[in-house]
C-alpha cells in the first residue's frame, strides 16, 4: 500500500471515531454559577435505564438456541451491542454499570470475551514489507495420514513450536525435515500470517543458501480441512535443537564462536533473527563432525527497509489501536458482562 493510501486510511479511521463520540448524546453540561436573581438550579434528574434483563432483550434480542463460540457471530453481537450502547449519555452507561456490577460474573468468560472485543477494534496493519515470493498451493493428499507433506513419506515428528509443528520425512532414500506453519491465529488475520510466513520462508531461503541456516528445498501452501497451512522443506538437523543437544554433550569455546559467527554474518547483511534461543539453533552432524546452524526465521527482520517499517508502523499502530482501545473499553466491560449475564458465552 502507498503511503498516501495509509494516511487516508488513517484519517478515515480518526474521522470514524469522532463520528462515534459525536452521535452520543451530548453530556451535560456542568451547572453554570447561579446569579443572585436566576431561581436555584432543579435537583440533579435520577437517571433511569432498564434493568439488566430488558437491557439483554433489547441489546441481544436475536438470542441462538446454543452458546456462541463462532468468533464471527460473537462479533456480530458485539457490534449490535455497541450500537445501542453508543446511544446512552455517560450518566445511563454508569447506572448499567452500577447494575451489572451486583451480577456474578465468570472473571475468565469476561478476560477471553475482553480480548476477543480488543482485538477486533484493533487497526490491521496493511503496510507490509514486500515479500517477493510466490508460494505455490498443493492439493492435499485424502488417502495420506498427513494430507499435506507432498510426495514425501511421514517418519515422525520432530518438535512443535508456536505456529506448527516440524516433521522427519523420507524422499528417495534422503531425510528432510518439513517445518509446518499455520496461518490461523487469534490476534492476526490470515492475510497478516501469509505474510508473516512468506518473510520467514523468503529468509530461510537465504539463509540455507548463505549456509547461516539449514538448506530449503522446497517451500508451499496446502488447505488442510479448511486451513490453509504453509511447509518448508530443509536438511535435517539429526541432532536437534542445541538446548536437546546440550543436555548430552558441552558446548566447547570453538562452537560457540561458530554460532556467533553465523549471526554475526546475517547482521552484517542487516539480517535480524530476533529470538536466538537454545531451540531455534539447531545441530547436525555431518560426516561425524558436529556443525551449528540458525534455524526459525519467524520472527527475524529482512534488510533495513524491514526494519524501519516495523519501528514506523509500530508508532502509528500503537497511537491508532490506544485510541480505539480508550474508545471502545467503555463499551467493552458492559458488553462482556452483558454477554455472559444473558448466556450467550
Ligand atoms: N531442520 C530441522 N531439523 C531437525 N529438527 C528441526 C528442524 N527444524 C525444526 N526442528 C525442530 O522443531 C522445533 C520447532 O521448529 P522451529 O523452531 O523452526 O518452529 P517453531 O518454534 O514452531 O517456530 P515459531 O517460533 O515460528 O513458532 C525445533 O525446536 C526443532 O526441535
Ligand atoms: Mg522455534
Amino acid at each position: 500500500m502507498t503511503k498516501q493510501k495509509t494516511k487516508k486510511k488513517q484519517s478515515k479511521t480518526i474521522k470514524k471515531i469522532t463520528t462515534i463520540k459525536e452521535e452520543a448524546p451530548p453530556h451535560p453540561s456542568p451547572p453554570s454559577h447561579p446569579s443572585p436573581l436566576s431561581p436555584p438550579p432543579p435537583p440533579p434528574k435520577k437517571v433511569i435505564v432498564p434493568s439488566i434483563n430488558e437491557l439483554c432483550v433489547t441489546f441481544l434480542k436475536k438470542k441462538p438456541s446454543h452458546k456462541l463460540i463462532d468468533l464471527e457471530l460473537i462479533k456480530k453481537y458485539h457490534k449490535m451491542c455497541r450500537q445501542k450502547l453508543q446511544k446512552y449519555s455517560d450518566e445511563e452507561l454508569n447506572e448499567i454499570r452500577e447494575k451489572i456490577g451486583k451480577i456474578n460474573i465468570d472473571d475468565k468468560k469476561q478476560q477471553i470475551l475482553f480480548n476477543i472485543f480488543s482485538n477486533q477494534d484493533r487497526v490491521i496493519n496493511e503496510n507490509y514489507h514486500k515479500v517477493k515470493l510466490n508460494v505455490k498451493e498443493i492439493k492435499p493428499n485424502k488417502n495420506k495420514l498427513h494430507k499435506c507433506l507432498s510426495s514425501y513419506t511421514f517418519i515422525k515428528e520432530l518438535g512443535q513450536g508456536a505456529f506448527g509443528k516440524t516433521y522427519l520425512v523420507e524422499k528417495n532414500k534422503k531425510e528432510y525435515a518439513i517445518k509446518e506453519i499455520t496461518t490461523k491465529n487469534f490476534f492476526m488475520s490470515k492475510k497478516e500470517m501469509i505474510h508473516k510466513n512468506k518473510k520467514e520462508i523468503q529468509i530461510a531461503i537465504k539463509m540455507g543458501k548463505l549456509n547461516i541456516g539449514p538448506k530449503i528445498y522446497d517451500s508451499y501452501m496446502c488447505n488442510d480441512k479448511g486451513e490453509l497451512k504453509m511447509f518448508l522443506v530443509m536438511d535435517h538437523m539429526t541432532e536437534g535443537s542445541l538446548l536437546k543437544w546440550m543436555e548430552s554433550n558441552t558446548l566447547t569455546s570453538d562452537h560457540k564462536q561458530q554460532i556467533l559467527k553465523k549471526l554475526k554474518k546475517m547482521h552484517s547483511l542487516n539480517y535480524y533473527h530476533v529470538d536466538t534461543h537454545l531451540e531455534n539453533i539447531f545441530v547436525t552432524k555431518n560426516k561425524n563432525k558436529i556443525e551449528f546452524y540458525i534455524g526459525d526465521f519467524g520472527q527475524s527482520y529482512a534488510g533495513l527497509d524491514d526494519i524501519k517499517n516495523m519501528l514506523s508502523n509500530n508508532d502509528m499502530n500503537m497511537l491508532q489501536n490506544s485510541l480505539r482501545y480508550n474508545m471502545n473499553q467503555k463499551y467493552n466491560e458492559i458488553i462482556s458482562k452483558l454477554f455472559i449475564a444473558w448466556k450467550l458465552v
